[in-house]
């Protein structure tokens, strides 16, 4: 049997409902991994409130994980019973003690890299990539503004944006958060719980405004975001962690901002490209140069706390779930 978490409706935390099913056998091309660690990320959030709606209900939360493959499909190559992996996969579904998964999404994991931190690193990690090296392709001589900078996705960006040599602009909710952005890399933090972030941004970048803005906020955060770009800036609006977009008038790109909505989904849509993208993280972690900083780790069986625990801002960097 395996156990796994459902939602019958969409709602607060506590609509999350452990089952217990068979263990299914994996069909044509896939693999039966058994989970040693889930990544909690804030998209699993948007799937169990409705802010993105789930194919189907009764459905499942959850997109990434790693384990321990335990049964191949017919007509996998390259895997073997026992090797160690992780997958992040655009279908919901990965908070559960067994699961099947496509053999084309699965990531080898080196043995220097533990389970915990190969739950953690994927969906955030492989976002900060596309976001830097392809969306906004960033560059030394760049200031960028980079909201909820202490959270899972955000301290990996601080490191990644210091290692490429922008300087980087953080919000956080906290003094705590403050501390822990800059230790991870940012130049300046702004808490934006307390402070006009505009206003701050504009002194700190002597009244030019950033490059690039990297907002997952969204609606609470969108329209001040946009008066903090500098002539030909960019805006990647990647999230809604404070609610969805409002939909805006293109004119208030003043005739020279560019605006992009970018997934990860999209980013990572062919096997070449998504392979790549993850073993160029996999360097990244195996060398030391980007550390994926797991700070929650909760039973599966926990699920309901740690989701009030992220939504009420109470997490700091990533947050794994042990099967
Ligand atoms: N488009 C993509 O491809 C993609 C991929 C990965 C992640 N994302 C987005 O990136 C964001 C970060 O994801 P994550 O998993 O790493 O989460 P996270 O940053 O660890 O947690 C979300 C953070 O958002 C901030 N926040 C601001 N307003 C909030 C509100 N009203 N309610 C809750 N949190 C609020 C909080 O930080 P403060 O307390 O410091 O404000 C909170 O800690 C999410 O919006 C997610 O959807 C997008």
């Amino acid at each position: 049997m395996e156990y796994c978490i459902e939602i019958t409706k969409n709602g607060p935390p506590e609509v999350m409902e452990i089952m217990k099913t068979p263990i299914k056998s994996p069909a044509e091309g896939e693999v039966l991994i058994r989970h040693k660690a889930i990544g909690v990320n804030y998209i699993d959030v948007y799937y169990r409130n409705g802010v993105y709606p789930l194919a189907n209900l009764p459905g499942k939360i959850g997109h990434e994980a790693s384990g321990i493959v335990e049964v191949i499909g017919k007509g996998v190559k390259g895997f073997k019973e026992g090797d160690r992996v992780a997958y992040v996969s655009p279908s919901p579904g990965s908070y559960c003690t067994y699961r099947n998964i496509p053999a084309e999404i699965l990531i080898k994991i080196p043995d220097q890299i533990n389970f915990e931190t190969a739950a953690a690193m994927l969906l955030k990690g492989m976002t900060v990539h596309y976001l830097f090296k392809r969306t906004s392709n960033l560059q030394k001589f760049h200031t960028i503004l980079f909201h909820a900078a202490a959270g899972g996705t955000g301290l990996i960006a601080m490191q990644w944006a210091k290692l490429i040599g922008a300087k980087v602009i953080g919000t956080v909710s906290s003094e705590d958060k403050i501390k822990l952005a800059k230790k991870y890399g940012a130049d300046d933090v702004i808490n934006y719980a307390r402070n006009d972030f505009v206003e701050s941004c504009l002194n700190i970048s002597s009244g030019k405004g950033v490059d690039v803005v990297f907002d997952s906020v969204g609606q609470k955060t969108f329209y001040e975001s946009l008066r903090c770009l500098k002539k030909y800036g960019l805006m990647v609006a990647f999230g809604n962690a404070s609610g969805k977009l409002p939909s805006f008038d293109l004119g208030l790109l003043n005739g020279n901002l560019f605006i992009t909505r970018p997934t990860l989904w999209q980013y990572t849509s062919d096997e070449i490209e998504l392979k790549t993208t993850a073993q160029e993280l996999i360097s990244l972690v195996l060398s030391k140069k980007i550390e994926i900083p797991v700070f929650q780790s909760y039973p599966l069986v926990e699920a309901v706390k740690v989701h009030a625990l992220l939504e009420a801002r109470k997490t700091i960097g990533a947050t794994i779930l042990k099967p």
